[in-house]
């Protein structure tokens, strides 16, 4: 396994949309291994393919206390989404920084297994934000997307504090 670095916002690799994955073989067992790795180090729920610059549809979640419930889920996709709930959403890409975000309060997610078998899974609370934040990244979307102009711009000024502090 391999610690894999994370593409930092600005970063114009975050905007690109990610490909359906076609071949489940050992590579992809490697990425998926990969990145849970990345995301259990840097102590995130969620990590997306795209945040490490693999442009291929992946995304990791494992919302537990103990690191006990992983899932790597292949060429997500929501099949329903229904409600509403508001979150205080992080991202790995935005160390740091955190903002609410309005999005769908109970979802049903269809996504492949690293065998390639399709899965369902009904999701609610901050598995479903999660979830919707990590597809959001194979869109090329961020949380940051989801924001005010106001909401945004008091957002970047408070990564810049934090990058000049760490410099
Ligand atoms: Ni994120």
């Amino acid at each position: 396994m391999a610690l894999l670095p994370i593409l930092q916002f600005p970063d114009h690799r975050l905007k690109l949309v990610a490909k359906p994955v076609e071949h489940f073989d050992a590579n992809l067992e490697k990425t998926c291994a990969d990145l849970l790795e990345t995301m259990y180090e840097t102590q995130g729920v969620g990590l997306a393919a795209t945040q490490v610059n693999i442009q291929q549809r992946i995304i990791v979640i494992d919302t537990s206390d103990n690191q006990s419930q992983p899932y790597c889920m292949i060429n997500p996709k929501l099949i329903n989404a229904e409600g509403e709930i508001i979150w205080e959403e992080g991202c790995l890409s935005f160390p740091g920084v955190f903002a609410k975000v309005k999005r769908s309060a109970n979802i049903t997610v269809e996504y492949n297994n690293t065998k390639g078998e399709l899965q369902t899974l009904h999701a609610t609370e901050l598995n479903a934000v999660c979830i919707q934040h990590e597809i959001d990244h194979l869109n090329g979307i961020t949380f940051y997307d989801h924001l005010s102009p106001i909401k945004q711009k008091m957002l970047r000024k408070k990564l810049d504090k934090l990058r000049d502090k760490s410099l």
